[in-house]
């Protein structure tokens, strides 16, 4: 069941866990229908009905479900949180099939859809009623789609499938999650703050009281990812160095959920992101704080904190027991995946997978924070562009398509203009992968300039009856131009 050592994830990774040989079945032939699944939703919305190409996909999706049910005698496909079951087995996630997993949880989910259950006798035109209908534009939220669907294919005649609810999260949980998520979020910063400040004065901190923080967050994004993720809007100017770290830390464990890495993983990438800058508690404050140009030697200086990361991190060890993995990152958080980072490396090397989640999470955290050399911060779109479509930046393109898939274009807490003229702030990510330039946006101010507040939360994704969006974004804006503080909006 547990799996102490961390693997290497390159060309797949996978969720450890129990696993029976008479699983294996399931397991091999549930991907195979996810795929099958995800193609033909492809295209049947891509393409008219009797194009061959639907047809086939349709005939592979049919003999997967007939092989499954001939075996199994039944076929049951349920989505929970970010987890797709067959017949009550959890699929497992590899890096190869992450769009097709995605994209069919994302339908799942914008339908309201928790299960699907498949007979025996679907035919090749139930299931293109079923995927057109489930692909169909609507205004409806979730709860209310899935009985648009169900009618719809009622009026259509296709009986042969059975849905069922997704369970909802009521009004009353999400608060809790909400304030749950505020206290595990202060308590981090409240700790990396006694750590990094202990460390600075030459002390031994408590390595154990870290662990249990980061735990927390682990244990937090598990279970209820998008409160944990969204407090990371809250940067604080004064306290930089310290929310900097947890937001690494946050951003880190839900990417390398979302890569399928286990708790025990989980727990060894926190750590490692929590502590990613650790070396900067050996840098002088004035330079780190320098609001001017930095000269030559003050730069170097700065540029010496991923290896004094590492003699940190050695220190702590003395102690403690503490894993190893963390130091490989605070060496390598800035080296690039073409290793034209610093420091230069002495001979060819692969980066570690949690030191390429890492960057990803600093980059993005970095660029778009006030700091002290950085007073008018880029905004959230723009960073993701640059990390995605600038070589340079050498981040690894497939964690940056995770990251964006986590947090859209346009991530949680971007302030936006719209077409309407009216100003929001993103509220959330669209769960429709195709729909990521569209996230559901809390409005802030009306076409006139007047705030409201609390405005109301508009889905952009929505259409008007003639078929154009309702509202759509021209641009994105800096919070601080226009006298905004985005957490007040958030929280
Ligand atoms: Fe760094
Ligand atoms: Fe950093």
């Amino acid at each position: 069941m547990s799996e102490q050592k961390p693997r290497r994830v390159t060309q797949s990774i996978t969720v450890p866990e129990g696993e029976g040989a008479g699983d294996s079945f399931i397991r091999t032939r549930g991907r195979a229908l996810i795929i099958a699944l995800y193609s033909a939703l492809r295209a049947v919305k891509l393409y008219p009905v009797g194009n061959a190409l639907v047809v086939r996909a349709i005939h592979d999706l049919m003999s997967v479900c007939k092989e499954l049910v001939e075996s199994e005698q039944e076929l049951e496909l349920r989505v929970s949180g970010e987890f797709i079951f067959v017949n009550g087995t959890r699929l497992r996630l590899d890096l190869d099939n992450f769009a097709s997993f995605s994209h069919v949880l994302s339908v799942f989910r914008v339908c309201g859809i928790g299960v699907l259950t498949i007979t025996y006798e679907a035919t090749p035109k139930d299931w293109v009623v079923l995927l057109s209908t489930v692909q169909g534009s609507s205004n409806a939220l979730p709860e209310d789609r899935i009985h648009e669907i169900v009618e719809k294919l009622d009026a259509a005649q296709v009986t042969v499938f059975t849905l069922a609810e997704a369970g909802e999260e009521s009004g009353e949980d999400r608060e809790a999650s909400k304030e749950r998520a505020k206290r595990t979020y202060a308590r981090s910063v409240a700790v990396t703050k006694e750590l990094m400040t202990s460390v600075r004065l030459g002390k031994s901190p408590n390595v154990k009281r870290i662990k249990r923080i980061v735990q927390g967050i682990v244990d937090q994004i598990l279970n209820e990812e998008t409160s944990l993720v969204g407090l990371t809007t809250i940067r604080d100017y004064d306290e930089y160095t310290f929310t900097h770290s947890v937001n690494v830390c946050i951003f880190s464990v839900a990417l390398g959920k979302r890569l399928g890495l286990s708790k025990l993983q989980l727990y060894d990438l926190g750590m490692a992101a929590l502590f990613h800058d650790i070396g900067k508690s050996r840098v002088p404050l004035d330079v780190l704080n320098k609001a001017d140009g930095l000269t030559d030697r003050e730069w170097r200086m700065i540029a010496d904190h991923p290896w004094l990361g590492v003699l940190s991190l050695f220190q702590l060890r003395g102690a403690q027991e503490y894993p190893y993995r963390s130091m490989v990152v605070a060496m390598e958080h800035h080296m690039k995946t073409d290793l034209t980072g610093y420091p230069k490396p002495l001979r060819p090397r692969q980066l570690s997978v949690y030191s390429k989640i890492v960057a990803v999470a600093d980059g993005f955290d970095a660029a778009t924070s006030r700091r002290a050399y950085q007073t008018v911060p880029y905004t959230p779109a723009d960073v993701m562009k640059e990390l995605r479509d600038n070589p340079r930046r050498g981040m690894d393109p497939v964690i940056v398509k995770a990251f964006i898939n986590l947090t859209g274009i346009y991530p949680t807490g971007t302030v936006v203009v719209l077409d309407t003229f009216e100003i929001g702030i993103v509220h959330a990510v669209n769960p429709l992968p195709d729909m990521l330039a569209r996230p559901v946006v809390r409005l802030i101010s009306d076409a006139m300039g007047n705030l409201v507040k609390p405005g109301d939360l508009v889905d952009l994704a929505n259409k008007r009856p003639d078929g154009t969006y309702e509202r759509t974004i021209i641009k994105t804006e800096n919070p601080e131009r226009l006298g905004i503080r985005v957490s007040d909006h958030f929280i």
